[in-house]
């Protein structure tokens, strides 16, 4: 497919001039007239290359060049300026731009930095898509994640975070918003600029709004100086405002108008102050509900909800909790200086197969406690907390940790982890054990092989939903509020 290039220019003489050249070299060429024309050209074709004079009537060169470097980061663009001008041809490398032609433009100096812009802008997609490749191994950035609905937070954030768009993440406490929300300021143009984050629901209305927007000296009591807001600090960067759902009316009203023409004043202030900050906001909260209660405005909500990043609570995505675990394990040996290199397959089994009501988070704690509890370097059912040694402790047959083999951090993917699973516990054989433990051997296998699935399991046991609940039960390993404890059907 031949290059698109886009020739911005009120002088048609020069447009037809610089295509003609560059169409020989077998672009494909696009014509604007003016700043207005080319964004609509950027918005309707896929355009590599944008060569733009630097004056034009509507909108200048430079503020064409900041709106394509927002919004199309791996599109080139190549300036035009007067002859001699080395002023604004300094001007447009400060702000962004990959080259710049004098006028009158000399044919094989066109050529050239045509040709090296679309080399830079091949090259830069490259490494793109390596960085891609490498992340998707394992996660994105540092979070990790292989799982389908995680590639999907992680397509978001690829497509979302090199624009200045609002993001809204929703997700459950302790899913990972906050990595994300990170995730979103490092991998935008904004990344060396400053980043803020605020709690909107442990503060306040008059503390967090002093926060948000700063106060001039003498505004409320206690305010003997002036103070810069968020707005104000995180300006150029990303502000990142957690529990967005708990802001009060006020605040809220407050808040639209910086969203709306990113400007506010200081509390106790009259002068509007301008801000670029592009906002992220998270809400473990049901915003629907909030809108209905009439505790959050529904314009606000349009407002930031035009790039929701829904974040999978961990029992959506269990394909994960094996890499997730290893590398916790990983983390908290060396944080507590303990030389825990693996885990066993019953142990896993248990994590796989947990509630997580608390997610990560929840995930993360219970392997610090075990890393911190462990008793020798495979974690085992016994160093987990007593909460889960009731549930599991008594299915296990193979009580003696000299037998059991673990499965060492890093190579526990989650296929080779299931057949290991399967393997070691297969060697223990039955020999000797009770009817009762062998049946409820074959419940916690079942579960298991069908993610905690109790309807599949009950079929594969050839035994009714009810049997296997009551069996559950009795054995004390059914999970109060557990979503899928449903016996209706
Ligand atoms: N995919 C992941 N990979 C590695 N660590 C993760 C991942 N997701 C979350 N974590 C870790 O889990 C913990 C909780 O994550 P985070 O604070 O981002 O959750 P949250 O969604 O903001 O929760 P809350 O709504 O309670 O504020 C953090 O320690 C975070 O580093
Ligand atoms: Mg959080």
């Amino acid at each position: 497919m031949p290059s698109k290039i886009l020739v911005v220019d009120d002088d048609s003489a020069s447009i037809e001039a610089a295509s003609e050249v560059l169409e020989r070299e077998g672009y494909d060429l696009f014509a604007a007239s003016g700043g207005r024309e080319a964004l609509e050209t950027l918005a309707a074709e896929d355009i590599d290359v944008v060569i733009t004079d630097e004056k034009m009537p509507d909108l200048s060169g430079i503020d064409l060049l900041k709106h394509i470097k927002d919004n199309y980061p791996y599109t080139q663009v190549i300036i035009l300026t007067g002859y001699g001008s080395i002023d604004s041809a300094v001007q447009a490398t400060r702000a962004g731009a990959d080259g710049y032609l004098e006028k009158p433009i000399q044919i094989n100096i066109l050529r050239q930095t045509t040709k090296n812009a679309l080399e830079k802008r091949s090259l830069f997609l490259q490494n793109v898509n390596l960085r891609e490749q490498l992340d998707d191994k394992f996660g994105f950035a540092n979070i990790i994640g292989t799982s389908k609905p995680m590639q999907e937070v992680f397509r978001m954030i690829r497509l979302v975070a090199p624009t200045n768009a609002t993001v809204l993440i929703r997700g459950e406490s302790g899913v990972g918003k906050e990595l994300i929300a990170n995730a979103l300021h490092n991998h935008s143009r904004r990344k060396d600029k400053p980043y803020r984050t605020i709690n909107c629901g442990a503060l306040y209305r008059e503390l967090l709004e002093s926060e948000l927007f700063g106060h001039e000296r003498g505004a409320f009591t206690g305010a003997t100086t002036r103070k810069l807001g968020l707005f104000e600090q995180a300006n150029g960067g990303t502000l990142l405002l957690d529990e967005v759902g708990e802001m009060g009316p006020e605040t809220q009203v407050k808040f639209l108008r910086v969203l709306e023409g990113q400007e506010f004043t200081r509390l106790g202030g009259d002068k509007p102050i301008k801000t670029d900050v592009r906002i992220v906001a998270a809400t473990n909260a049901d915003l629907e509900d909030s809108i209905k209660n009439g505790k959050f405005r529904t314009d606000l909500y349009h407002r930031i909800n035009r790039f929701p990043i829904r974040v999978p609570p961990l029992r959506e995505r269990r394909a994960d909790i094996p890499l997730l675990a290893s590398a916790f394990i990983k983390e908290f040996s060396r944080e507590h200086e303990r030389s825990i290199s693996g885990i066993t397959p019953q142990a896993m089994d248990y994590l796989k197969n947990a509630a997580w009501d608390g997610n990560i988070r929840e995930l993360r704690n219970v392997i610090e406690t075990a890393i911190i509890l462990a008793q020798r370097e495979t974690l085992d059912l016994g160093d987990f907390s007593s909460e889960f040694q009731t549930s599991f402790a008594d299915s296990e047959i193979d009580s003696d940790p000299d037998t059991q083999m673990g499965i060492p951090v890093g190579l526990d993917t989650p296929d080779n982890q299931e057949s290991s699973v399967d393997t070691e516990s297969d060697k223990v054989g039955t020999v000797g054990m009770t009817m009762e433990d062998i049946e409820k051997e074959a419940i916690r296998k079942t579960l298991a092989e069908t993610g905690n699935n109790k309807k599949r399991a009950a079929e594969m046991l050839g035994i009714g939903l009810r049997t296997l609940y009551r069996k559950l039960e009795s054995y004390g390993w059914l999970n109060k509020g557990d979503p899928e404890d449903d016996l209706s059907e």
